[in-house]
């Protein structure tokens, strides 16, 4: 089976349908992608009908162009009131990387003589040269309107073959859906190092910048340097010379379904209650030895180095303690800081990408670093079929199920329990003992069961209300604990926008601790017998300051001026990240909704960060 290297390099999304309805499935399509970014989107459809313009509407030659900024709705609000027929459509969302968000900038780019309408995510590179050399004059800061216009400049008869030398000037990479007047009822899609895959049912043809959310029974990934030509039932594809590829050979690719709201208010609500189920069917597709020895065929190395992003960092900080628990030496990096440091190349080294998305731009590249390298890499992901899978050696999925609010929460929960289960296997792998990895299995689903979030959401509101006001937060605690601190402070400060800072407990007194005042919550972290002494005389500290301390432990209190005490019930000490972090994903939930925040989409960000 022939598939490429889905690289993700851009926040931007690609919907393109030819069929019945283009414009509601546009529509809709579009909506599938909102999760990669949504400061503006537009459409351009074929029709024969010229439509009343204004600053979100433009006529070009039997195309019309509609574009608004903001979130999609905000499209849909204009288009889906028109009543609109067209058979031909594509779409996009933008994240704005070259220029400002505003409707000027946002795609679709229509060519000068309007017979070109033409969506792109990528980056060309040399688009201000190409601009200024062909002297050609554009509307907006985009680098796509330039291609939009060197299509018409240099159209030679021949729809795809004007493509094809278009795309040999440009440098940088894209995905291009392209609609023209001069060949209609067609939908051409070009590739470069900017994911997009193609799909065809019995009266339609679909394009879209991500598998997981096109609609389509037979889906193709394109290769790099590949062109499609898509239309009503059928999909036609094309190497860099235009020789036609036989899709028989490419492979239909099995996509992921998305998940449902039902009677959830947010998907961060609902993906916070599927962590005990999530965790389960994680467990339970590594729950034995034999899957794990095909996964991984048996493999040996010495040291261990995790890589991820945001809260797959998170969670590789407990990997790295849970590997070092069975005597394997394990180091955790950013993946956007290990990318541009000196290489140390310790001999023997598995390297382990997680990521929710399997989409991140700066894993996937630190990925790529580690092959070039000659490590061994395996990918923890929870998407199937994400650019990571094609290019990771091995690859173990977490099975959390689509997450679709921005704040990762079942997913973490999941990495966890994969980290926990690539413990005890390496362990046997090492020293051929099964009954641990066997015990491990049985003491996570336990857990899984141990964590009833209707329980627990009262308390949660509780402090939600206490917290919501504050200006600075802090969380702290020692070694596993500061990782539940790390983790925790990164889903409070993303959703609810207050600052918020993890600290390990030890090390607030060099420095952070003049900030502690009586107006400062500071979440305290203390679950592990061996350090609980220690965190809680800073937790003493911290009181001393008058600074209101928040307490999460199994363990008894002596400081009666501790503000709230969150006594959690005695498990064994390892599993305490994969419980106590539900508390705090509710916390915070609870304190964005308090401050009237969206927490499925804060501001600024997006689910998938496929730009460096
Ligand atoms: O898809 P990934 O796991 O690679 O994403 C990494 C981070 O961007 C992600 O975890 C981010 O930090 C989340 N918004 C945190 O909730």
């Amino acid at each position: 089976m022939l598939l490429s290297i889905y690289k993700g390099e851009d926040m931007c999304g690609i919907y393109g349908y030819i069929g019945e309805k283009s414009v509601e499935e546009v529509m809709k399509g579009i909506k599938r992608l909102e999760y990669r970014g949504y400061d503006s989107a537009g459409i351009a459809f074929q029709s024969g009908e010229k439509l009343n313009e204004d600053e979100n509407t433009t006529n070009g030659e039997n195309i019309t162009v509609i574009k608004n900024k903001g979130e999609i709705s905000n499209l849909e609000r204009i288009v889906l009131n028109k009543n609109l027929k067209s058979n031909v459509s594509i779409g996009h969302t933008r994240w704005a990387t070259h220029g400002e968000p505003s409707i000027k900038n946002s795609h679709p780019h229509l060519s000068g003589d309007g017979r070109w309408a033409i969506v792109h995510n990528g980056i060309i590179e040399n688009y201000l040269d190409l601009k200024e050399d062909l002297g050609l004059q554009v509307e907006s800061e985009t680098d796509t309107e330039v291609v939009a216009l060197l299509l018409e400049k240099y159209y030679n008869g021949n729809v795809l073959s004007t493509i094809k030398n278009v795309c040999e000037k440009l440098n940088g990479s894209y995905a291009f859906a392209i609609i023209t007047s001069h060949s209609p009822n067609k939908i051409f899609v070009a590739k470069r190092n900017s994911p997009v895959v193609v799909g065809y049912g019995k009266r339609y043809g679909v394009v879209c910048s991500d598998i997981n959310s096109i609609k389509g029974a037979n889906i193709y990934v394109l290769e790099n340097e590949q062109y499609a030509v898509i239309e009503r039932g059928k999909i036609n594809i094309f190497d860099k010379n235009l020789m036609a590829i036989n899709t028989s050979e490419l492979g239909v690719v099995k996509k992921v379904e998305g998940g449902k709201l039902g009677d959830y208010s947010h998907y961060m609500l609902k993906e916070i209650d599927e962590i005990p189920t999530a965790i389960k069917r994680t467990v339970n597709l590594y729950n034995n030895i034999d899957t794990l020895n095909d996964a991984l065929h048996k493999l040996k190395f010495k040291n261990i180095l995790i890589i991820g992003c945001g809260t797959a960092y998170h969670a590789g900080l407990i990997g790295k303690r849970l590997f070092e628990e069975e005597g394997i030496h394990c180091e955790c990096e950013i993946a956007s800081e290990f990318r541009y440091k000196p290489f140390v190349d310790k001999k023997n080294t598995l390297a382990i990408f997680v990521s929710q998305s399997g989409e991140t731009a700066d894993t996937i590249n630190a990925l790529k670093l580690c092959k070039q390298k000659g490590l061994k890499t395996l990918a923890i992901t929870n998407v199937r079929n994400s650019s990571i899978t094609f290019v990771a050696d091995y690859c173990i999925y977490t099975c959390a199920g689509s997450e679709i609010g921005v704040a990762s929460t079942k997913a973490y929960n999941c990495q966890l329990a994969i980290f926990h289960i690539l413990s005890k296997y390496f362990n046997y792998i090492k020293n051929g003992d099964s009954k641990m990895f066997y015990d491990e299995i049985k003491n996570l689903k336990s857990i899984a069961t141990l964590i009833r979030n209707n329980e627990i959401k009262p308390i949660c509101r509780h402090i939600a209300q206490k917290i919501y006001k504050s200006k600075s937060i802090y969380m702290i605690g020692r070694g596993l604990d500061y990782s539940i601190a790390a983790e925790a402070s990164l889903k409070l400060k993303e959703i609810s926008y207050i600052h918020c800072e993890a600290y390990p407990a030890g090390e607030l007194k060099h420095g952070t601790i003049s900030l502690i005042d009586k107006n400062t919550f500071v979440f305290a972290f203390v679950t592990q017998e061996k350090i609980k002494d220690k965190t809680f005389s800073n937790i003493n500290e911290v009181v001393a300051r008058e600074g209101k301390i928040i307490l999460f432990s199994p363990f008894d209190n002596s400081n009666k001026k501790v503000v709230e005490e969150i006594k959690v019930p005695k498990i064994k000490e390892r599993y305490y990240p994969l419980f106590i972090i539900n508390y705090l994903q509710l916390i915070s939930y609870y304190t964005a909704l308090l401050l009237g925040n969206n927490p499925d989409k804060p501001r600024s960000l997006a689910k998938s960060v496929t730009v460096e």
